[in-house]
């Protein structure tokens, strides 16, 4: 596992909103990178960015060799890289059919081998739903298979975008609050298999997240970001403690008390 990703000098306008301020953040490869900061502070932009979804007013962004600036969103998963949203974005379909689509990309069968079942595509199409299986397994999610995905309870439907991130057997996981919207008892589940999937050893993450229990208990490093601006970076425990994060944090929703550790 090495592919790094990385933003340099990234300035992101929106009209007169600098969502992104002149933003370098460097992922190292094999850790859980968390990013925090309060409402409107850059964090879903800066995950946008990362992700080729939102291109950049200025700066550069690299994963392993590439580009993200410059590649479609496709090349990059087909590159090992992952995401999830903060707003859930399952269409109509079952929580098999959305944790396959997630394998779009390792899939090699044209339509023709498909249709005449070559097989190929037969032990592809096998290989699909074995991993499909294990990870609705994994997940908790074996039961609800056969289910449209958009009717199951919140936290299931997130737990359906993780597995169908962790489909496309990513290198490096960007998660946008992955426990947003959930109570204490789904919070805990959450932590626990996203350390469970990373004692794994072979996916990064990178997490954006309000809860910094969360982030405490699971980050090896945490970047703040502060009106689009990085204003503290180094280890939870240092960031959680650093001057400029606590002020930063007085008087948000998230307030300071979540902050110290
Ligand atoms: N597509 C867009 N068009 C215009 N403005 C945008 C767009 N996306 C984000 N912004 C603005 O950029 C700023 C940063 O927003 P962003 O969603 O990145 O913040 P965030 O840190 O993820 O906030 P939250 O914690 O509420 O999710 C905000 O002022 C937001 O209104
Ligand atoms: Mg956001």
């Amino acid at each position: 596992m090495n592919a790094q990703l990385r933003a340099e000098q990234v300035t992101v306008s929106f009209g007169a909103v600098k969502a992104l301020d002149d933003v370098s953040i460097s992922v190292s490869p094999g850790g859980i990178h968390a990013v925090i900061g309060p409402n409107g502070a850059g964090k879903s932009t800066l995950f946008n960015v990362l992700s080729g979804v939102y291109p950049v007013t200025s700066g550069t962004v690299v994963f392993a060799d590439l580009d993200v600036t410059k590649s479609r969103p496709h090349k990059l998963v087909r590159a090992g890289l992952a995401r999830t949203y903060q707003n859930i974005v399952l269409g109509h379909v079952t929580v098999e059919e959305a944790i396959l689509l997630g394998r779009h990309h390792l899939t090699r069968a044209g339509f023709l081998r498909c249709a005449l079942r070559t097989p190929g595509a037969r032990a592809e199409a096998k290989a699909a739903r074995q991993s499909v299986h294990h990870l609705a397994e994994m997940l908790g999610l074996a039961d609800s298979l056969h289910r449209i995905a958009t009717e199951l309870p919140y936290g299931d439907q997130k737990r359906v975008e993780l597995a169908r991130a962790l489909a496309a057997e990513p290198e490096v996981l960007l998660l946008d609050e992955p426990v947003a919207g959930m109570n204490g008892h789904e919070k805990d589940e959450m932590t626990e298999l996203l350390a469970t999937i990373h004692a794994r050893g072979d996916t990064t993450m990178v997490l954006v997240e309000h809860d910094m229990r969360m982030v405490l208990s699971l980050a090896t490093h945490c970047t703040v970001l502060d009106f689009g601006r990085v204003i503290a970076d180094g280890s939870p425990a240092y960031v959680a403690s650093h001057p400029e994060v606590l002020r930063a944090y007085l008087g948000s929703a998230h307030a300071p008390r979540e902050v110290t550790p």
